[in-house]
């Protein structure tokens, strides 16, 4: 394993009397992609806002790029992109000019910002909508120009705040395509997500936050591993699933699943096995089951 570019130890944080983060422990090492997935208001966005210095933890360090939180923000900041930052991107200008104008304001000549801006109209597919105003740009395009921007002046880590929320299949696959890339360049991309198949197809490392913890952290092939071997599908005659079992893999664990279920499915159903995937790991790590077990 490499450098480490993010570690936090210790992180706590509330507001008020509600406690979101209660001890938070993680290290992502440089040049990988680390996936933090949690369901809604799982304290998510607040530990994002705390490692990219928008937030204050309450306990807790925190080292980004091998600055630390407390005693050097300035170099945090000077380390890291965020996502989202540009709320403030105008919707009268065009995709261009907005980068234009970002790039002027981060410091870059008239020319220099010409030719970033060029770079990153190509990098982010935005060539065709360059010329059309932000204010008529769909979800995905308006996701890839906020990318765009963040990146003007490209530093070693990059947070992204559930960077596909709300987009359609082929925006999304776009943007996983777009991060992929930006991982090849070596940089150390820290996101959030709802989605397990993001999470699956993205990250070097995942780590799920329920109740303000890191309830599991691995690899999706580790996480996947150790939360069962083999997955028992049984669904109805119109081809739609009714139960999902976990086993650990072995004839006499698929047995025995397979004698329960018998008790409380029709001895006609169908029966096929697979190899368990995030959203199993899921639901076994937040034991919420019965959202997808109907029947
Ligand atoms: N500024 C704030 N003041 C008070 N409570 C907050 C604030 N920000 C977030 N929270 C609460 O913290 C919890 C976690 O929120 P958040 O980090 O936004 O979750 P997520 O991004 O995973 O959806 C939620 O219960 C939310 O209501
Ligand atoms: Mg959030």
């Amino acid at each position: 394993m490499g450098k480490i570019a993010i570690e936090v130890r210790g992180l706590h944080k509330r507001y008020g009397d509600k406690i979101v983060l209660s001890g938070i422990d993680l290290a992502v090492p440089a040049g990988t992609v680390f996936a933090l997935l949690g369901r809604n208001g799982a304290g998510k966005t607040t530990l994002i806002h705390i490692l990219s210095t928008l937030a204050s933890a309450d306990a807790g360090e925190v080292r980004i790029a091998g600055r630390d939180l407390s005693s050097d923000a300035n170099g945090v900041r000077g380390a890291i992109s965020l996502t989202g930052q540009f709320a403030a991107v105008d919707a009268m200008l065009t995709g261009r000019e907005n980068l234009h104008m970002l790039c002027r304001l981060s410091g870059l000549s008239p020319s220099a910002s010409r030719q970033r801006t060029a770079e990153l109209l190509d990098a982010f597919d935005l060539k065709d909508a360059a010329g059309k105003r932000v204010g008529s740009y769909s979800g995905g395009m308006r996701r890839r120009l906020d990318l765009a921007l963040s990146l003007v002046r490209p530093k070693p880590v990059l947070f992204l705040d559930e960077p596909t929320t709300g987009l359609d299949a082929m925006s999304r696959r776009a943007l996983w395509t777009m991060i992929r890339k930006l991982r090849e360049q070596g940089m150390t991309i820290f996101l959030t997500t709802q989605y397990l198949e993001e999470a699956d197809e993205l990250a070097d490392q995942i780590a799920v936050l329920a109740d303000g913890r890191l309830i599991a952290s691995g690899s999706a092939s580790e996480l996947k591993a150790r939360f069962g071997e083999a997955v028992i599908e049984i669904s109805n005659d119109d081809d739609v699933i009714i139960r999902t079992l976990p086993t650990d893999g072995t004839i006499q664990d698929v047995n025995r699943a397979l004698q329960e279920a018998l008790r409380i499915v029709p001895a006609n159903a169908k029966v096929a096995i697979r190899q368990p995937s995030m959203e199993d790991v899921f639901l076994a790590l937040t034991g919420r089951e019965e959202e997808v077990a109907v029947g």
